[in-house]
């Protein structure tokens, strides 16, 4: 596996989870908070995993707006790129994990690979702006309502993604 980060938002602790699961997966990557990433860190790694759960109608969490910017001041062609996303898919039922869909589309208009995307199988919610061709663009996970699948399906996308890190 190539030079690896994780970089996350999260406000009462779920996608903080989410994270370290997901670290713990691929054999301990570096994992960060968003709040302390730099522009350095999306330049000095080959693969960046992007994560953050949604808030308000739909958007990101707060830590990732004063980052969200510098996706615009750099080129991430020739690097790899995969999202996760956190939300409650029956409270917010119409911008359920949208949040992914800001992170997915940030890394993707700086030249990014975009891995990851998985099926909306076994999930219920009415829409949601990570869903593309009918798959989400990354990980969709519901602490709320199916805490106990976090980690088979965490599980399960690390080992899809792990063949292109
Ligand atoms: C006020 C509020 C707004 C929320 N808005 C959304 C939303 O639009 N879409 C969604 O999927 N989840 C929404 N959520 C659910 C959170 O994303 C969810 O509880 C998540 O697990 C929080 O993760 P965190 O602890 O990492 O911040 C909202 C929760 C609250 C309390």
């Amino acid at each position: 596996m190539k030079k690896t980060v994780i970089i996350y938002g999260s406000t009462t602790g779920n996608a903080a989870q989410a994270a370290e699961t997901i670290s713990a997966k691929l054999g301990g990557v570096e994992v960060k908070e968003v709040s302390a990433a730099s522009k350095d860190d999306l330049l000095g790694f080959d693969n960046l995993i992007l994560g953050s759960s949604t808030w308000g109608d739909g958007e990101l969490q707060d830590d990732w707006f004063g980052f969200l910017p510098a996706f615009k001041d750099v080129d991430l062609s020739g690097k790899t790129v995969a999202v996760f996303g956190v939300g409650d898919q029956f409270s917010y039922s119409d911008t359920y994990v949208n949040a992914m869909a800001e992170l997915y589309n940030a890394a993707k208009n700086a030249g990014a690979k975009i891995i990851g995307e998985t099926s909306t199988e076994g999930y219920s919610f009415n829409a949601s702006t990570a869903v593309q061709n009918g798959k989400f663009v990354g990980l969709a996970l519901d602490y709320d309502n199916q805490a106990e699948l976090s980690e088979d399906r965490i599980a399960a996308w690390t080992t899809q993604i792990t063949p292109e890190l």
